[in-house]
C-alpha cells in the first residue's frame, strides 16, 4: 500500500475525490492530512474518514515549518499529495521527498501558475483571458510555485462559459478525475522521468 500525506487548505473536494475512489482503496493509504488553517473543511473530511489532522504553522500545538521534515520521516511516506494547499513547501522537504510530492493545480500551466495564483484568482484570470479552453494540472513539487515537471493534464471546453464561477465548476470535475489516475499510476510505479518530460506507461 502507498503511504500518503495530503497537504490541504479548504474544502477537501479533492482529498474526498481521492478517499472515496473506488480504484484506490485497495491501492493506497492516507495516513495523514495537514494544513496550514486550523479548521478547514478538509479536516472534517479527513476526521470522518478517521485519518490524522495536523496543523503546520507558529504556535501552540502547531508543527512548525522547520520541524516538518522531521514529522514527515516519521509517517514512513511514499507520497505526499499538494490537494488545494496554498503555502510554499519548506525546501528541506521539497529535497528529500524529490519527485514524491505532487500538486493539482486548476488550469494549463505552465500558464495561469505562480505565486497567488490559486483557487479564483486562478479562474478569473482565464476568464478575462479570453481563454477557450482550461483544464488541470498534475505536477511534481519544486521550490517554485507550479514550476515543476508536469505529470498529467486535461482540459476542458470553457468557449461558451459566462463567468469564473462556471470555469472552477468544469475545472473542479476533471480535478476529481485527474489526480487519482495520477495517484493510481504512481501506486503502480508507471510514472517514469525521461529527460525533461514525465511519462505514464500503459
Ligand atoms: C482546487 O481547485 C485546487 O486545484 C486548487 O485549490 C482548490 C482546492 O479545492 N489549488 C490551487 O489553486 C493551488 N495553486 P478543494 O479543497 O475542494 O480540493
Amino acid at each position: 500500500m502507498l503511504r500518503i500525506a495530503v497537504f490541504v487548505s479548504g474544502r477537501g473536494s479533492n482529498l474526498k475525490a481521492i478517499l472515496v475512489h473506488p480504484e484506490l482503496t485497495n491501492l493506497i493509504k492516507v495516513v495523514a492530512v495537514f494544513s496550514d488553517k486550523t479548521e478547514c473543511g478538509a479536516f472534517e473530511i479527513a476526521k470522518s474518514f478517521g485519518i490524522e489532522t495536523k496543523v503546520v504553522g507558529k504556535g501552540e500545538n502547531k508543527i512548525a515549518p522547520v520541524d516538518l521534515l522531521d514529522v514527515l520521516k516519521n509517517y514512513n511516506l511514499d507520497l505526499i499529495v499538494l490537494a488545494g494547499y496554498l503555502k510554499l513547501i519548506p525546501t528541506d522537504v521539497v529535497e528529500y521527498f524529490e519527485n514524491r510530492i505532487i500538486n493539482i493545480h486548476p488550469a494549463l500551466l505552465p500558464s495561469f501558475g505562480g505565486k497567488g495564483m490559486y483557487g479564483m484568482n486562478v479562474h478569473n484570470a482565464v476568464f478575462h483571458s479570453s481563454a477557450k479552453v482550461s483544464g488541470a494540472t498534475v505536477h511534481f513539487v519544486n521550490t517554485e510555485y507550479d514550476r515543476g515537471k508536469i505529470i498529467a493534464q486535461k482540459c476542458v471546453d470553457i468557449s461558451d462559459v459566462k463567468s469564473a464561477e462556471e470555469i472552477a465548476e468544469r475545472v473542479l470535475k476533471i480535478e476529481h478525475q485527474l489526480l487519482p489516475e495520477v495517484i493510481k499510476a504512481f501506486a503502480q510505479d508507471k510514472i517514469k522521468i525521461e529527460g525533461n518530460r514525465v511519462v505514464i506507461k500503459s
